[in-house]
């Protein structure tokens, strides 16, 4: 397997392997243990989280939820009262999210659709344009910037005029920027069902300001070898402000993390307008 050390950004991939069936499987286990942050919060930061976007926008809207995962904010929305929409291309998480729309009878609409091959009628998919759009948890640094000025476009033509595009960043300062390596022995992980060596490598790439994390996957019993690279690539505030003026959304605001429980996993945003 080519293996170019330091591990070059946006090359032989961006992002853990989010719409792999039995990745998803796994990982939907991890969206729901209320124990970690890793990839949903557990419910009583997103309660606090709804209970602030709600405070943003006109009760009843509707609101589109870009990467939404099991759909945890989109039914908390539903059952106060707002039309909801997420889309991911995880697809046991979307299967998870509309089971639980359906047992509570919730007004949500789940699609599987991958950000960066977003279709151009999207606006007539998700029966917009929409009152508001949310991005939580800082995915977004996960694509490459000619994505983002893909995807930031089509997002803001599914906006009403006035509405919300309200995104959850990584700050700049919290990039570690330098190499480091480490590995463990698991009995399975969201990457592997049966015992495996997890070595993982941290690049930073000075020119394009992207963390490289690459995860080597090697099996004990068949030997198999398995990479996965993820990218996250820092932006500063000017440079978000930019990005998103370019997209056409205006009159940025930054908020600070709403709860302010853990630096770790909650993050600033940056809410602009249509
Ligand atoms: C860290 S999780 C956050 C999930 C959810 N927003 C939450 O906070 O509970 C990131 C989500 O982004 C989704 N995602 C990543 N890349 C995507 C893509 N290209 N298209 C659609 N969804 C994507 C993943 O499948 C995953 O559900």
């Amino acid at each position: 397997m080519e293996a170019p050390h330091p591990p070059e950004p946006w090359v032989n991939g961006h992002q853990i392997p989010w719409n792999d069936p039995a990745f998803s499987q796994r990982m939907l286990e991890v969206h729901l243990d209320p124990n970690t942050h890793m990839a949903s919060r557990r419910s009583e930061v997103i309660d606090h989280h709804i209970d602030w976007l709600v405070s943003q926008i006109p009760a009843g809207s509707h609101v589109l939820d870009v990467g939404c995962g099991p759909g945890l904010y989109n039914h908390e929305l539903a059952r106060r009262g707002f039309r909801s929409t997420g889309f991911d291309f995880a697809p046991a998480a979307l299967k998870w999210a509309e089971t639980k729309s359906e047992s509570e009878k919730l007004a949500c609409n789940f699609l599987n659709l991958d950000l960066t091959a977003l279709p151009n009628d999207l606006v007539e998919i998700i029966g917009g344009p929409v009152d508001a759009i949310t991005f939580w948890f800082g995915e977004f640094h996960s694509f490459s910037p000619e994505m983002v000025r893909d995807f930031l476009p089509r997002l803001h033509s599914c906006l009403r005029r006035g509405g919300k595009f309200i995104l959850e960043y990584q700050p700049d300062d919290i990039f570690v920027r330098e190499e480091s390596s480490e590995w463990s022995a698991e009995k399975s992980s969201v990457f592997c069902d049966s015992p495996h060596l997890w070595l993982q490598e941290f690049g930073w790439d000075k020119e394009t300001t992207t963390e490289v994390h690459v995860h080597w996957i090697l099996e004990q019993e068949s030997g198999s070898l398995q990479r996965y690279i993820q990218c996250h690539k820092a932006w500063t505030e000017a440079q978000l402000v930019g990005l998103l003026a370019d997209a056409g959304f205006r009159d940025p605001a930054f908020h600070p993390p709403i709860t302010g429980d853990s630096e770790e996993f909650e993050f600033p945003m940056v809410v602009t307008s249509a």
